[in-house]
């Protein structure tokens, strides 16, 4: 079970040099707006998974004027990850002493779900946020899925390589379609055996959440290509598509979950509380299965949880996330409006030694 024990932040936006041992339990960060509270999630979001969940660069999180970022975390597990990101030089990471190629071991070891205001992407954004929210399941639940994902984006590559040559070379293409239709077949059956999992617990989640009341929510899946029709046969039927445009239309590459209510995608329907509802719902719905199949709990970011939400269901929200068992850091403004949500009855469940609070001002952060 990964939970943070210690972490050290080191030029991470207005983090100069923060230094804090954690709950295993509940982390509440609170202070003024620029205090530094998203900041510090997205050093542990950096350090899990090689990106920041607020901007698609990387070198707006390095302090200004400085040349790298550090972060340094020692999980109750006894592993030590840390993370040197630089300005001009590659990235750094570590995982007990041994230098990372890619984020797998560290994604593995230590999996977070993040509920923020970038958080409504998931339903108002395109496929690419939906498919990253699956994949993120599929990677940790379904074994075999990561090596058909990279063979299917190395097929998929050299193929739109292939596609914009002024030549078409066929013998080269038909190679390479069957290679990339083997590994998003095997792409395809990850997903849709994850999903399968996934729905029922998500129902029971969503229930709990009372976001039920809204609707009949469906989630439908789809694969990339028609249903009933091989992936092989549609490349042919689609090649000259596919060579006007230089790139491959259907594939794998293009699935999608669709959100809708009454047929409705949710996005148009719901009001902002109730979008939070359902963004927490499916990310605690993840949270779920995977240490319900995996007996891995993973830890939760979540960035200014009063936001949007009225106390009822803020406390329902919180409620929720509580009974994971998982390691949760939670940030506010006001301490005030998650302590007196329910009249302090949200903590009811926690010895006062499992709730760790932080004040934090300025980039600095006091227990
Ligand atoms: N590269 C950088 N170098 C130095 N400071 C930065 C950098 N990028 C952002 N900042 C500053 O860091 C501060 C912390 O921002 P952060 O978003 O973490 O605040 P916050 O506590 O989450 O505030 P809010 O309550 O408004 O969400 C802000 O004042 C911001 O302007
Ligand atoms: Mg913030």
């Amino acid at each position: 079970m990964s939970r943070i024990e210690k972490l050290t932040v080191t030029g991470l936006r207005n983090l100069a040099d923060v230094a804090i041992e954690l709950s295993s339990r509940v982390n509440i960060f609170h202070g003024e707006n620029g205090s530094g509270k998203t900041s510090l999630l997205e050093a542990i979001h950096l350090l899990s998974s090689g990106r920041s969940f607020r901007s698609a660069k990387l070198d707006p999180l390095i302090t200004h004027g400085l040349e790298e970022a550090v972060v340094f975390t020692q999980l109750s597990d006894g592993l030590r990850i840390g993370l040197a990101k630089s300005r001009r030089r590659r990235h750094q990471l570590r995982l007990q002493e041994e230098t990372q190629r890619n984020w797998e071991s560290v994604a593995r070891s230590l999996p977070l779900q993040t509920i923020d205001s970038t958080a409504f992407q998931l339903l108002e954004g395109g496929p690419k946020a939906r498919r990253r929210f699956l994949d993120w399941g599929v990677f940790h639940v379904e074994h075999g899925f990561l090596s058909a994902w990279r063979d299917s984006k190395k097929s998929l590559a050299n193929r739109n390589a292939l596609l914009k040559a002024p030549r078409l070379d066929k013998p080269q293409l038909e190679a390479w379609d069957r290679e990339f239709v083997a590994a998003s077949v095997k792409v395809d059956a990850h997903r849709s055996a994850y999903l399968e999992r996934f729905l029922p617990v998500f129902d029971e989640v969503y229930t709990q959440l009372e976001g039920s009341h809204l609707g009949t929510l469906e989630i439908r899946y789809d694969r990339g290509w028609a249903e009933g029709s091989a992936l092989h046969d549609e490349l042919r039927r689609t090649l000259d598509t596919d060579r006007r445009y230089g790139s491959t239309q259907l594939g794998p590459q293009r699935a999608d979950l669709l959100l809708l209510l009454d047929r409705t995608p949710a996005a148009d329907v719901l009001s902002r509380g109730q979008q939070k509802i359902l963004v927490s719902a499916l990310k605690i719905a993840q949270g779920r299965l995977l240490s319900e199949s995996l007996g891995i709990d993973c830890l939760y970011l979540i960035d200014d949880l009063p936001s949007e939400l009225d106390p009822e269901n803020r406390a329902r929200v919180f409620a929720t996330l509580l009974s994971l068992n998982a390691q949760l850091f939670v940030t506010c403004v006001e301490l005030e409006s998650l302590l007196l949500a329910k009249e302090g009855e949200l903590f009811s469940a926690l010895a006062p030694s499992e709730i760790a609070q932080f004040h934090v001002e300025h980039g600095r952060i006091t227990a």
